[in-house]
Order: structure tokens, then sequence, then C-alpha cells
């Protein structure tokens, strides 16, 4: 149970006794400054206000009923009737030492199924930057939830069908005609869909055959079929690759494409009809839903079929869902994409619960993210304004990184440097990312993301090789240490009292879906480090066993406590740097 939850009950407990009824919550907060405690019970002001009478009176109450024996050494009243709780040094220490017994901030959890729809990207077209956020981000996420103790089931879904497929398969056709092999058409996903693009444009006989081929496509034609499989394979192949540079736990069985919703499809739509909640327009088959409807009472229309027969990306989503729901058990489903798809998944919520396609129990979450922005404030793109490939992008990353690691370490060997430059590069652009509110758009910028000083990967990794190097020169082995903890000064105090909230940042991600709030507290658990590092030495000559022990057992619970943060980033450590 964390600190809060526990000092939550006792606060309540003592309102009970002090006749406050139960909609009065105790209000528990982290003190903001140390002179109004380490918690603060905010309660009294509340309940005061609902039984109209002097909070401060109230507070008093409450406080001759409160029981923290064992938990806090000073509970006083301050302003208006705060209830600030100042907890035992001792208290604190045994919390601590509990909490590095068991598996770093986790508890008991009701176990859920959590479907997370992440990374997703086209086929057409190689990944670009704009499926950084939506990959890392809900990678954090996932491997929060899975630590936590939930079923993750992963759905990467990609886009591998529609009209533009007709295009790139023909230009394939015609590239593997002239003897060219598929896999060297398609190194440059980029280079051959300009190509085909341009194919398309200037070639009026091209375009009708590219035409052709998505209907024959559609229809399942074994030789059109065939390609298309060249393509998605090469095409997946080049994401996969960026998966594993990237340290991302999508697998090759977390694909679901857009494909293979096909059959259900028709299905989708004869549900809808007879449901009566789509109706035809022009020729196309939509609903309108009164649901999401604009300010002047229009409802919100979604195509689901075109006028010609063809689906549409809400048509899959809506299938997906069904499936999400009913073959998956999902309790949960999350939806990492970009703010501009929040329309859309409102409306394929809100028609998917109409037409009964998920349990009515099922929480449907989109959680959307802002654009990554160059220096100058535009969408990141390269200098000549097309778009960053994510392989450029990140090789350029780890080439900055391994100039940085070389100035550092003059005479590390070549094949050290590389292995470092390769977490600190890849590490650097993820938590720039994670580490910035991901509904806001931010700005790409390398100094920063890669200083060894400030809110960054570097800082944190350095951190953590810190501590192992003091346990390196102790000749001490981190894996088998054990020392009990002794808190004795402020520093100290202000380090444990952050290090027992790791298990409530935790949960805080998992309901939330906000990475950054990891970020921000690993910073802090840094920072307060060194603070108490420069309070408090450690392998100094004159300081006693019992002490030298205690802090050295802090140290390793903020460097687990740095690993394993990271490691649900995504981001990994090192034993030096
Ligand atoms: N492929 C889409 C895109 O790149 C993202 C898909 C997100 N997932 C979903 N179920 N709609 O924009």
């Amino acid at each position: 149970m964390s600190i809060k939850t526990l000092l939550e009950q006792r606060v309540r407990a003592a309102m009970q006794a002090a006749e406050i009824p139960d909609n009065c919550p105790a209000n528990i907060t982290i003190s903001t400054r140390p002179e109004f405690g380490d918690f603060q019970a905010n309660g009294a002001m509340g309940a005061a206000k609902k039984l109209k009478t002097n909070p401060r009176e109230l507070a008093q109450k409450i406080l001759e009923h409160l029981d923290l024996s064992g938990i806090a050494d000073n509970i006083e009243i301050a302003g208006p009737g705060f209830i600030n709780i100042h907890l035992s040094h001792s208290f604190l220490g045994e919390q601590l030492q509990k909490q590095s017994d068991q598996p770093l901030g986790r508890s008991e959890v009701e176990e859920k199924t959590i479907v997370v729809d992440y990374s997703s990207p086209n086929l057409a077209k190689e990944m670009h930057v704009g499926h950084l956020r939506s990959t890392i981000i809900g990678d954090a996420v996932a491997r929060t939830l899975e630590y936590l103790g939930h079923n993750v089931i992963r759905q990467n879904h990609m886009g591998d069908w529609g009209t533009q497929f007709g295009m790139l398969i023909a230009e394939l056709e015609e590239q593997l005609g002239e003897g060219e092999q598929a896999d060297l058409a398609l190194g440059d996903l980029e280079v051959f869909y300009q190509q085909s693009k341009k194919h398309f444009d200037e070639d009026s006989g091209f375009a009708e055959k590219a035409r052709d081929y998505v209907v024959k496509l559609q229809s399942g034609d074994n030789h059109c079929l065939t390609l298309w499989k060249q393509f998605i394979n090469t095409s997946v192949a080049h994401s996969e690759a960026i998966y594993r540079d990237l340290n991302v736990t999508l697998q090759h069985t977390d694909i679901k494409p857009e494909s293979a919703y096909n059959d259900d499809l028709a299905k989708v739509i004869n549900d809808l009809k007879q449901q009566q909640l789509i109706v035809e327009d022009q020729g196309a088959q939509v609903a309108f839903l009164e649901e999401l409807a604009d300010k002047k009472g229009n409802p919100s229309p979604v195509i689901v079929q075109k006028s010609g027969g063809g689906y549409l990306y809400a048509t899959t989503d809506l299938a997906a869902l069904r499936y999400r729901s009913g073959v998956l058990n999902a309790d949960r489903v999350l939806y990492f994409i970009d703010a501009r798809q929040s329309l859309h998944m409102k409306q394929v919520f809100t028609l998917a619960k109409k037409a009964g396609f998920v349990n009515e129990s099922i929480l449907l979450e989109h959680h959307p993210f802002g654009t990554m922005m160059g220096k100058d404030g535009k969408p990141f793109k390269t200098r000549s304004g097309g778009t960053v490939k994510l392989t450029d992008l990140l090789k350029e990353s780890v080439e900055r990184a391994s100039k940085l690691v070389a100035e550092k370490n003059p005479a590390a060997s070549d094949e050290d440097i590389a292995g470092i430059a390769q977490k600190v590069g890849i590490g650097a652009v993820k938590y720039a990312d994670l580490s910035k509110t991901r509904t806001n758009d931010y700005i790409f910028d390398w100094d920063t993301m890669l200083s060894f000083e400030g809110n960054t990967a570097p800082y944190l990794q350095y951190a953590y090789t810190r501590i192992i190097s003091i346990f390196r020169k102790a000749e001490l082995d981190v894996s088998t240490f054990k020392g009990n903890i002794n808190i004795t000064e402020t520093k100290e105090k202000a380090l444990a009292l952050k290090l027992v909230q790791f298990g409530e940042i935790l949960q805080q991600v998992a309901d939330e879906a906000y990475p950054h709030i990891l970020c921000n507290y690993l910073y802090e658990i840094a920072s307060a480090y060194m603070a108490f590092y420069e309070q408090c030495p450690i392998l100094k000559a004159n300081i006693k066993q019992e002490i030298k022990e205690s802090r050295l057992a802090l140290s390793l619970i903020v460097a687990d406590t740095l690993a394993k943060g990271l490691e649900l980033l995504g981001i990994e450590i090192m034993e030096k740097m």
C-alpha cells in the first residue's frame, strides 16, 4: 500500500470518529515545501464548508482522533485548517526497505486485458518521423501496463490496403519486368513511391492499369496479390529494422494490418444496415451521428462505404474494434494516434458502441499527440523540405552521440564507443519525445536532447553509471549487496520520500498514458540523488560503517529505480559511459 493510501485511510478513520460524513474525503497531497511537512491532509476545509463550521476547529477535532503512531513524529495544523504530517525517519526507512525487497513499484493489481494500438505505419511509404511518436509513446505505455501485471495485447494496425497499392504494384511489375530484383527496387520506398507517382501522373496508360490493379487486388486476383505481398513484405521488413534500432518491443506477431479485416467489412456494413444506423447518401453508405453534432445541430457524418462499393478507413476500424472486444476480450483499448485523427476516433467509438460491436463496459481511449517541430517552429522537415526518414534520423543521432562519447572518453576503444553511442543516441531521441507532455507539439533539437545536463536521457544514463561506479570503487557487487537503511539527514529524507512514490507514478502512467510523468519523476530522483551525494559522503574514510552501508543501500535503490524506469521507457542503460 502506498503511503498516501495509508494516510488516506488513517485520516478518514479520524474524520469518521469526529463524525464527519463519508462523502468528505481526507484529501491527502504531497507537501510542496518541507515546512509544510511531507504530506498534508486538506480535507478539513471542504468538510467544514459542508458542515458550515470553523475549519481550524474541525481540523483540531480530526487531530484528536488521528493515530499516526509509528508513521509520523510530528503533526500540526497550519493556515485555515491544513494538517501537516511529518513522517518519521524510521517509518520511511522501513517503507523503502520493504519496497526494495519486492519488484520495484509493483503491487497487487486486478489483471485487465488491454489492447494497445500503436506505431501502425502506412506501408505504402517508408516510416517517417510522423510515426516516431506513436511508436515510442505507445511502447512505453505498453511496457508499463505489462510490468504492472496486465495482459497487454499489442496491435500494429499497419496500413497495407487501399487505392495507392494499385499504383505501387503496377510500378513494381514494370521494374521487375526490366530485370530489377524486388528488394533492390524497393530498397528505398520513398524513391519508389515518387517514381510510381510520377509515372501515374504522366502516363495515362499506366494510370489506367493502376486503377485496374486496385480492383483486381480487391477481388483476389493471384498475380496482383503476389506482387502486393512482395511489396508488403519488403515494407514490413523496413519497419521491423527500425523497431530493432529503436529498441521497441513490437514483434512480427503483433502485426494485424488493415487487410486482415477485409472479409469482415461487408458484414460490418450489413449489421449497420440491419440496425438502421446507416443510410444511403449520394450513393454512399453513411452514418449520421447526433451524438457528435456540431454547434448548429448538424449530425456528424461517417462514410462507411463509398458509392463505388469501396470501404474506408473507418470501416476497417469498426471491424478491428469488434475483433478487439469480441475475440481478444479487451477491457480497455488504447490508441496512440496523431491528434488530427481525434474526430475519426470519436466517430468510430460512438458508432461501434451504438452498433453493439463492443461490450458495454469496455474503455475506448484515444491518446493523441502533437507534432514534432523543427527549430524553426514548423513541422520537422529535411533541409530541402522533404519528410525526414526515420532511419536517417536515428543514424544521425547515433553518429552525434558517438562524437560526444569519444570526446568524453579519449581512451575508450572504438567498440566500446559504438556500444555506448547506440544507447545514448537512441535513448536521447526517445527521451526527448517521451519527456514532453504528449498532447503538445514539441521542438526537435539535437543539442538539448544529447546534453549530459538537464532532463535528458544522457543525464539519467550517466546518473545510473555514477552509482554503479561507486560500488565498483568500493569493490561491492550490486547484485548481492544488502544494507540497512537508516535515515538521518534532510537530503536523505528528501530522496527517500521521492523513492517511495515509484509505484504511484507507474500507476498514474498506466491510467493516463502520459509517459512524461515517469520522465519527470526519474529526473527528480536523479536530481535529489545529486543533492544527497553532495551533502552525504559515502566512501570517505571517516564515515561510520553503518552510515556508509545505509547510504549505499539508498544509492542502490536509486540505481534500480532509474534502471527500471528507463527500461519501461524503452531506454537502455550501461555500466560505464
Ligand atoms: N495507419 C494510420 C496512419 O498512419 C494509423 C493507424 C492507427 N490505428 C488505427 N486503428 N486507426 O495514419
